[in-house]
């Protein structure tokens, strides 16, 4: 399936117009210790950006279910009702916690495709694993053992599983997974939030990160694997439940195997465009800075898209109070 005409390419500008506007709405919140704050400006903000589009946009992943989130919640229309119809999966604030202490990597995130192409993952935990590109099908698997893993990317790298780097998210959970990592001989990299940028920061030879693994967000993952699909690389993911509650919100939304292992392709399937604007600095993305005159801002962004594998960097010189 693809999108019906070359409709998406004129999206690609816009959708980072979205990102620029949260990023920019989440940076005044840099610092300030209060997260529900940071996001909240983020999502007002990438509301209003979302509704000057010319698409029929439906928020496939958001920011909650409509009883708990007041904006950009799953199910929510968006966009002018003109142009396209399209799923939009969206983080307006992934790292809420490093903006919140202006801590590194945090990010504006949005996804679109097709109607009907991304999972509606639900709120509950992921198992994930993932690699860049330029690696053999399936040469990490979530069924195959950590030791395992790692030595099928440091034998498909050509190297040894020394200098393999692995990202994982620095959680108590994850202390067996960090251990066996250790003890494969492999190194860890811990990150204290953002695992959307954590999995992208494997495409990214700078990073020196080869694989990421560990359990985070399924939305986030589902963002992951749009940015993948794009950029190249590989990913899947599990996902887990902590109670019946959790359970009941998949089968909510229509997921039958809750033991199923998605791949890249059937987390973010068909035509994916995915835009991303930083908050804060980070591997992947400047974040939002004062220009040094004070009379505005710039800004950094990614936008890719699945159908070419064109990745675009903008960078924006913003003025203050502009208004379009
Ligand atoms: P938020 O932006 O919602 O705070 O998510 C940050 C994040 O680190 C995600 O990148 C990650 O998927 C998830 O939280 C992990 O969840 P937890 O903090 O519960 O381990």
């Amino acid at each position: 399936m693809s999108f019906e005409s070359n409709l998406d390419r004129l999206l690609v500008l816009d959708l980072v117009r979205v990102t620029e506007a949260a990023a920019v709405a989440a940076a005044k919140m840099v610092g300030r210790g209060d997260e529900k704050a940071a996001d909240a400006e983020a999502v007002d903000a990438m509301r209003s950006a979302l509704n000057k589009m010319d698409i029929q946009g439906r928020v496939v992943i958001g920011e909650g279910e409509r009883d708990e989130a007041p904006m950009l919640f799953i199910g929510e229309e968006v966009g002018s009702g003109n142009g396209p119809k399209v799923d939009i999966a969206l983080d307006p604030l992934e790292g809420t916690t490093i903006a919140a202490k202006a801590m590194q990597n945090s990010l504006a995130v949005i996804a679109i495709s097709e109607e009907g192409q991304m999972l509606n993952a639900p709120d509950v935990y992921m198992d994930k694993i993932a690699v860049g590109p330029g690696y053999p099908e399936d040469v990490v698997d979530l069924d195959k053992s950590t030791d395992e893993n790692i030595k099928s990317v440091a034998d498909a790298k050509g190297c040894s599983v020394s200098n393999i780097l692995v990202c994982v998210l620095d959680r108590p959970r994850h202390a067996n997974l960090i251990k066996e990592v250790r003890d494969s001989g492999a190194r860890v990299k811990l990150i204290g939030d953002g695992d959307v940028a954590g999995i992208i920061d494997t495409t990214n030879v700078e990073t020196s990160v080869d694989i990421y693994m560990g359990s985070g967000g399924a939305p986030e993952g589902v963002l992951a694997a749009a940015a993948l699909r794009c950029i190249g690389g590989q990913m899947q993911g599990r996902l887990t439940f902590r109670n019946d509650d959790e359970r009941g919100r998949a089968r909510k939304w229509g997921i039958t195997d809750l033991d199923r292992k998605y791949s890249t392709m059937e987390l973010a399937s068909g035509d994916v465009i995915f835009a991303a604007t930083g908050v804060t600095d980070g591997d992947f993305l400047r974040g939002v800075h004062q220009t040094p005159d004070g009379k505005g801002y710039s800004t950094e962004s990614v936008v890719m898209r699945s159908k070419t594998g064109t990745v675009r960097w903008v960078k924006g010189d913003h003025k203050r109070g502009a208004k379009d």
